[in-house]
């Protein structure tokens, strides 16, 4: 298998790619229900609210690299034909759900970003620098973006809700393989 996704299957980049980003979304999912829903004192598996927030936008930027990583490869490479058991309806559906999960992978941290930023809280990466503030203070600026932060992970959930839904149905119940493109080791 080639590092690159071309015309016999997904590439191995492109797959360890796209498992770490739901790696690092499941992270950043659990980080934010947990940090939202605990106090200043208090302490959740070994970690303070403001430890988990720190986590949550430092983890948030390396995503942010991520996704631009990918989009990187997804041009370098070539994309596999659409598998042969996808209806017409199907694979229009895919494609516009594939469409607003690649836009919240960038909308989602940069949305993020400017709502600390703008709003003075600022970001320390990984606990060990400070990043500078390249955008200044801005109260308006800050509620928009925590506004985009918030909705865009609603239409995440929903475009994932029907990206994965179409996986599993076509995997289990039409058991045609198509998770199998995504997994190591598997062609088209
Ligand atoms: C891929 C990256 C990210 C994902 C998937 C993500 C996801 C989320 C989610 C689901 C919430 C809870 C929203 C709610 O109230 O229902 C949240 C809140 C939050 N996120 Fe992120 N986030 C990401 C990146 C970032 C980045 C890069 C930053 C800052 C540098 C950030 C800062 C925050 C803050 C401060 C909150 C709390 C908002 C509040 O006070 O209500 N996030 N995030
Ligand atoms: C944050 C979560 C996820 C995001 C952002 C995401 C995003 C994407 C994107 C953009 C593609 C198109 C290929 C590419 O450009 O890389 C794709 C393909 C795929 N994803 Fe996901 N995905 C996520 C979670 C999942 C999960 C949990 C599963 C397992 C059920 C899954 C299974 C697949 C499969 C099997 C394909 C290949 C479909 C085909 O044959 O064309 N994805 N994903």
């Amino acid at each position: 298998m080639s590092l690159l996704s071309t015309s016999a299957g997904y590439g191995s980049l492109t797959k360890a790619l796209h498992w770490l980003v739901v790696a690092l979304f499941a992270f950043q999912f659990a980080a934010a229900n947990i940090m939202l829903r605990m106090d200043e004192t208090g302490v959740v598996l070994g970690l303070s609210q403001a430890a988990y927030y720190n986590w949550h936008k430092s983890i948030g930027l390396v995503a942010l690299v991520v996704a631009g990583l990918r989009v990187l490869a997804r041009k370098k490479g070539k994309l596999p034909p659409w598998a042969p058991t996808l209806s017409a309806g199907e694979r229009k559906f895919i494609h516009r759900a594939e469409q607003v999960l690649y836009a919240a992978m960038f909308v989602m941290p940069v949305g993020g970003f400017i709502y600390v930023m703008a709003s003075g809280y600022g970001v320390n990466l990984f606990g060990v620098v400070e990043l500078p503030n390249p955008i200044g203070t801005s109260a308006w600026l800050g509620a928009v973006a925590k506004w985009t932060h918030i909705t865009s992970a609603y239409a995440l959930v929903a475009a994932l809700a029907g990206h994965v839904g179409l996986v599993l149905w076509h995997q289990i119940v039409l058991r045609d393989g198509l998770l199998l493109r995504m997994l190591p080791r598997r062609g088209a």
